[in-house]
């Protein structure tokens, strides 16, 4: 049986913006991303808002629905009742474009200020030889659909633009301790983590990991080991006494 919601929309752009109000027909099993379209189709059709797949995988949809970080095609309308209102707004860690599309170009930087797999020189392809079990240990981030849901939540960047530069936010670390993992890269990970990507500006609130819609346990698995790895280096004394008489 169809209802009439109420819904909330935020609309503007880079200069400014406001909540509309708008009624619209909701059907049994839809989500709001059909909300969306069906505004589109029948009351806004210059609504902006980003999508691909309306299947939870290309990570496209983000969106805060009623404050929280969303996918708006996972968002089931049967999580509300009839009577309230939802409010829509765009993710508020990035900047607007327009409407409910945001620019995350912030995190494609992020991404490429991150070196990529090296292996050891002179490894050849078909030499790469891992247990199972590092395999594995990696599998689960790799699961990551790139929807940012985590790096808007993340409060070290979501209202303190100021730590935008020094702090790679949730997903990236996340990718970092995944390459550090890797027992074939060799690439130095652990001291550009917290000196160049910001590990230490999390302190392990596990908010990223509550809103990733791919149930990736972030901080478990990726942030907390990785920072286990970092103090460990810094407090092991072969290392402290290798430091002291090489790196003067
Ligand atoms: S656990 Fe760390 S990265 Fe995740 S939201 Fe909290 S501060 Fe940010
Ligand atoms: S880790 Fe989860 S929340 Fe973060 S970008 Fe990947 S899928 Fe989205
Ligand atoms: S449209 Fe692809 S994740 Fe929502």
């Amino acid at each position: 049986m169809g209802y009439d919601a109420n819904f909330r929309i935020w609309r503007g752009d880079i200069e400014g913006g406001e909540l509309q109000d708008f009624t619209v027909n909701v059907n049994e099993g839809e989500v709001v991303l059909d909300i969306i379209h069906r505004l589109q189709a029948t009351q806004t059709p210059d609504l902006a808002v980003r999508w691909n797949c309306k299947a939870g995988k290309c990570g496209s949809c983000s969106a805060e629905v009623n404050g929280r970080p969303k996918l708006l095609c996972m968002t089931r309308m049967s999580t509300f009742t009839e009577a309230d209102v939802i409010t829509v707004t765009p993710l508020r860690t990035f900047p607007v474009i327009r409407d409910l599309v945001t620019d995350v170009s912030f995190n494609y930087q992020k991404a490429r200020e991150i070196p990529s797999f090296t292996p050891p020189p002179g490894l050849k392809a078909g030499e790469y030889r891992m247990k199972q079990v590092d395999v594995e240990r990696s599998q689960e981030f790799r699961k990551c659909i790139e929807c940012f849901l985590c790096q808007d939540t993340c409060h070290v960047v979501r209202d303190h633009e100021e730590n935008k530069e020094q702090f790679a936010g949730p997903r990236y670390l996340m990718r970092i301790a995944e390459l550090d993992m890797h027992p074939l890269d060799v690439a130095e990970r652990r001291d550009s983590a917290q000196a160049e990507h910001g590990l230490g500006l999390c302190n392990i609130t596990k908010c990223c990991s509550e809103v990733c819609p791919e149930h990736i346990k972030i901080t478990d698995n990726a942030l907390i080991p990785m920072k286990e790895r970092v103090v460990d280096r810094k407090y092991d004394p072969l290392v402290w006494l290798g430091n002291k008489l090489f790196r003067r």
